[in-house]
């Protein structure tokens, strides 16, 4: 049988400006951020002196996804550092900003562990702010590779289980290059299937309330040149029932140790409609992103948003607001109380398969999944 899907081309997505990077200018070092509130109508860089800013940024979504917020959580410990802050204070205020990506906590960890081991070491203050850089630049690069190995791990089980190719693929939130030092997760598989001719279509889930799928997914699609189509979220139950969907991809905040995926609300629903339909449920993610210290979905941390992202339309998105509320078009009465967790937790049993940098669990067992996470260790 002819290969479906030969190799692809270069994955670097060089039409985007970089969703974060470390910059050196005479006034001091400092973190710019491409204000992911602002997308897409406004590409808007936004520069963080210091690590109350970064914190800021990072609790009203302008930096944000699994991966990309362990990168900030490192960087910014080296701001702080760097610039001669209180460090141990602002990694505390870091790790805690948002609770359910475990990544951020892992990334600021990682940074501070090298700064008091060069501390520790007899650096000096200067030394111990490099070795804290040195973690943050490491882990970004890193992540880039790991993009591209799980974009080609992802690619390699598509054509397993779906070996005729053209695939009608749907995501949920937002996956790509916004979210890693690389091509991201997910959406890095996917757009090596569109590079490999394989993409026929990439259902984007529009991702309520605050639209990562519609503002940020269907941006960076479009830059790749996929063939795309945006949904609202409750639509996808029909688009599986007409048959249209080959495979759901997604990301991941936190997994634990038995398989069990945190990701952004929504993505629980996609898994149970996908094993009804008797449709491969992907999930995506580096090993950074396993938490093999949680056991079970049950005990994450799921972030409860305010209200008002519910009853205001378009909140993050509004010129010169900082997502507070009344910044957003009001949609429902004054007064309205809202639920709104951030993310759901899928249980491992509808999970097909978790690709990592290191490999792919299928099916998802505690076992399978300790495994690959030994490897980065022996590796
Ligand atoms: O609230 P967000 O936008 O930070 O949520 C992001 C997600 O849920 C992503 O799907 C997840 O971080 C995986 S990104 C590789």
């Amino acid at each position: 049988m002819a290969d479906q899907y030969a190799v692809p081309a270069d994955p670097a997505p060089s039409s985007l400006t970089p969703a974060l990077r470390w910059e050196e200018p005479p006034e001091g070092p400092v973190l710019v951020l491409l204000d992911q509130r602002r997308l897409p109508t406004e590409e808007i860089e936004l520069v963080c002196t210091d690590v109350p800013a970064l914190v800021e940024a990072i609790r009203t979504l302008a930096v944000r996804g699994a991966p990309l917020l362990g990168i900030a959580g490192a960087y910014g410990v080296a701001l702080a550092a760097v610039r001669g802050f209180e460090v141990d204070d602002a990694a505390e205020l870091l790790a805690h900003a948002r609770p359910t990506a475990v990544n951020l906590a892992y990334g600021v960890r990682r940074a501070l562990e090298a700064y008091r081991g060069a501390l520790k070491g007899g650096a000096g203050a200067t030394g111990a702010a490099e070795a804290a850089l040195d973690a943050a630049r490491a882990l970004h690069r890193e992540d880039a590779r790991a993009s591209e190995l799980m974009a080609a791990h992802g690619l390699a089980l598509l054509k397993e289980l779906l070996p005729g190719g053209g695939l009608r693929v749907l995501t949920h939130c937002n996956t790509g290059a916004l979210v890693s030092g690389g091509a991201g997760t997910a959406l890095a598989v996917a757009g090596a299937a569109h590079r490999a001719g394989q993409l026929r279509r990439l259902w984007v889930d529009e991702t309520r309330p605050l639209l990562q799928g519609a503002r940020l997914t269907a941006y960076e699609a479009a830059r790749a040149g996929m063939p795309y189509t945006l949904l609202t979220d409750n639509a996808a139950g029909s688009l599986f029932a007409a048959g249209e969907v080959d495979a759901v991809l997604i990301g991941a905040d936190r997994i634990t140790a038995d398989g069990s995926v945190a990701n952004k609300v929504g993505s629980y629903p996609l898994a149970v409609l996908a094993r009804y339909h008797h449709v491969p449920f992907v999930v995506v993610a580096p090993i950074t992103t396993v938490d093999l210290k949680t056991p079970e979905g049950a005990a994450i941390e799921v972030e409860q948003r305010p209200g008002h992202e519910v009853t205001e339309f378009a909140v993050p998105q509004v010129p010169g607001s900082g997502g507070e509320a009344g910044s957003g078009v009001p949609i429902a009465p004054l007064g309205t109380q809202a639920y709104n967790p951030a993310f759901d937790i899928t249980p491992p049993e509808l999970v097909t398969a978790i690709v990592t940098e290191n490999g792919v669990v299928s099916p998802v067992t505690e076992a399978g999944l300790a495994e690959l996470c030994a490897r980065s260790r022996s590796g």
